[in-house]
């Protein structure tokens, strides 16, 4: 059956483009049944529109708690019936409010590895560790997200990337966004076939 993903996406929606061809091409048995943004401005939502895809934007307004935005946004995102909610660049920390509506469901992608270098700008912070001597290395990770820790529940999948010697942060940015690419959709496409793959890990 094929598996109805919802993509929360803040920003340039790269990963979000991974998941639309891997399902236009048949790599990943599902469809991405909407898109939602925070931001208007989202290239994201104009991915979506290219694609035929409902793309929402839902924004906050003026004065509006955390916890009431999350429950207006668990509300659209109900509308579209998802069997996964993907966080693919979202890039705001949600709530109970939200996530209690969705349990085991909501999968993140972050561009470290489990326990280190959580919340924004991980892969510069990353570079910059390696330039001072302190890693070698970083990764990308795709993860449940059960509760408001930041980049944190259990893990799904996760790739190390090597930084090299004559890296930029740009050309370590690529290269992490590839990997995430490929591990996100290696993800979601073992989550819509074979869910019990995870049920001693992550799922359990
Ligand atoms: C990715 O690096 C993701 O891990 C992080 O935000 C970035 C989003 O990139 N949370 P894109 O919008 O998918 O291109």
């Amino acid at each position: 059956m094929t598996r109805r993903l919802v993509v929360l996406a803040s920003g340039t929606g790269s990963n979000l483009q991974a998941i639309i061809d891997a399902c236009t091409d048949g790599a990943l048995p599902a469809e991405v049944a909407a898109v939602v943004s925070d931001r208007a401005d989202a290239l994201a939502l104009r991915r979506a529109h290219l694609a035929c895809i409902p793309a929402v934007h839902v924004g906050r307004r003026d004065g509006e708690s955390r916890a009431d935005y999350d429950a207006r946004l668990a509300e659209v995102v109900t509308g579209f019936d998802p069997h996964w909610v993907v966080l693919a660049g979202w890039m705001r920390v949600l709530t109970m409010n939200f996530l209690g509506w969705f349990p085991g469901m909501v999968v993140n992608l972050h561009p470290a590895l489990p326990g280190e270098l959580p919340g924004v700008h991980a892969i510069e912070r990353a570079w910059n560790e390696a330039q001072a001597g302190h890693r070698t290395g970083t990764g990308v990770m795709v993860h449940l997200v059960s509760d408001e820790g930041v980049d944190d529940g259990p893990v799904l999948a996760t790739a190390a990337v090597p930084i090299l010697a004559d890296d930029t942060v740009d050309t370590l940015a690529e290269r992490v966004h590839h990997t995430e690419h490929r591990v996100l959709v290696d993800t979601l496409r073992t989550l819509c076939t074979d869910p019990h793959h995870f049920t001693h890990g992550a799922l359990a």
